[in-house]
């Protein structure tokens, strides 16, 4: 039977940044967002808004702060207030909101590349000085954090540690353990954590997600959670997330008073609400169909693309990919998009440690992966 995933659509004339930067002939796999349709809940709400036809300054649906706090009970057994929660345009604007707030110029923000270059980046941004704590790579592929080295890079002008956690792009979810280990080391020097969670509910084989922020009270009160929904339900466009920020006078800092209307967009807010309360049979159906393309993806490349390196990521959909020793001379982003016509995310483009690797994202039809793969196949040969 085929599955509504499995129907290719044509994103090529809808301003499709994924699909206009390289143009027509190239299949795009490089920006993070899926070529699927919403769910249909999702598209109802918002027809029905835009049905309306006014579209004024707007508050947030008292509701949806509802939906949150239970949604994070349910899934995590973690317990917020709904006054925690603070929405925002996009989790970037976010955790580069907090190192404004949080880090003078030249304070230290920690970041473990190879990671999502926005989180590399933002210290830059910000003017604050960029630390590193980068993640290691063990022989068989798997890339692990050490935490002492982790220690090590914390200094005493060090202030935010900006977490990713399923980690983008190496796929990993951190265990709790490794998640106390963290804590534990920016209790110690006084960091704040903002811990970008987006990537949190496109989890693998039976995979747990814990909120850093979830493991105690001491924990939470240093820490900023940024969640959306745009990666899960597939709207990064509609331009809405929102950050928990349990400590209240941290919540007053990083977000200001609370306002009488929304800084988010309405529809965002419309399509949350839906989502979130309405989203989750489409959710289980789409992690079932990611899981069938991770899995076609790792045994493909095993099997076909030689000398590149691959391990199923736990989360997210995208692959990181080693082509370290695949005998391509020069740039791999650059070789399969000439030779293959097929646009991955460069390695190098998540800093240090990336250089050599291509990140491939899954989130399509499985019939433009095998069309993708069997050209990136073919340009090896
Ligand atoms: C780890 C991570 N954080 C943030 C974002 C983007 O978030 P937003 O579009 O909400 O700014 C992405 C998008 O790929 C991501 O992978």
């Amino acid at each position: 039977m085929t599955d509504s995933f499995d129907i290719p659509l044509d994103r090529l004339h809808t301003d499709s940044t994924k699909w206009h930067v390289y143009g027509p002939g190239v299949l795009p796999l490089w920006t993070a967002d899926m070529d699927f349709r919403v769910p249909e809940p999702v598209i109802a709400a918002l027809r029905e808004r835009v049905e309306h036809g006014v579209f004024g300054y707007c508050y947030e649906p008292p509701e949806l702060r509802e939906v949150i706090v239970d949604r994070l009970a349910r899934l995590y057994g973690w317990r917020v207030e709904p006054d925690a929660i603070v929405f925002q345009t996009g989790v970037v604007a976010g955790f580069q909101q907090v190192c404004r707030v949080v880090a003078a110029p030249d304070d230290g923000i920690l970041v473990q590349p190879p990671v999502y270059q926005p989180i590399f980046g933002a210290p830059r941004h910000n003017g604050s000085l960029h630390q590193e704590a980068p993640l290691a790579m063990r022989p068989d592929g798997r890339w692990e954090i050490d935490v002492d080295a982790f220690e090590a890079a914390v200094t005493d002008r060090t202030r935010v540690f900006i977490l990713c956690n399923p980690h983008n792009p190496v796929g990993r979810v951190f265990s709790r353990g490794d998640l106390e280990r963290l804590a534990a080391v920016c209790l110690r020097h006084d960091v704040l954590i903002c811990s970008d969670e987006i990537h949190c509910d496109l989890l693998f084989d039976g995979q747990r997600h814990t909120p850093i922020a979830s493991l105690d009270a001491e924990v939470a009160r240093r820490c900023v959670t940024l969640m959306a929904p745009s990666k899960t339900f597939n709207v990064p466009g509609l331009r809405c997330s929102f950050a928990i920020i349990p400590d209240a006078a941290l919540r007053r800092r990083i977000a200001g008073e609370p306002s009488d209307f929304s800084e988010v967009n309405n529809m965002g807010l419309v399509a949350t609400l839906a989502a979130y309360r309405d989203g989750q049979a489409w959710l289980d159906r789409v992690l079932a169909y990611l899981q069938a393309n991770r899995d076609f993806v790792v045994d493909y490349v095993r099997r076909e693309l030689p000398g590149i390196g691959v391990i199923a990521p736990e989360a997210t959909y995208l692959a990181w990919m080693d082509c370290r020793r695949s005998g391509i001379a020069g740039n791999a982003q650059q070789f399969f998009l000439d030779r293959a016509r097929v646009a991955l995310q460069d390695g190098a483009w998540f800093g240090t440690r990336g250089e050599g690797f291509v990140r491939l994202n899954f989130g399509c039809p499985r019939s433009t992966l095998a069309e993708a793969l069997g050209r990136m196949r073919d340009a090896l040969l």
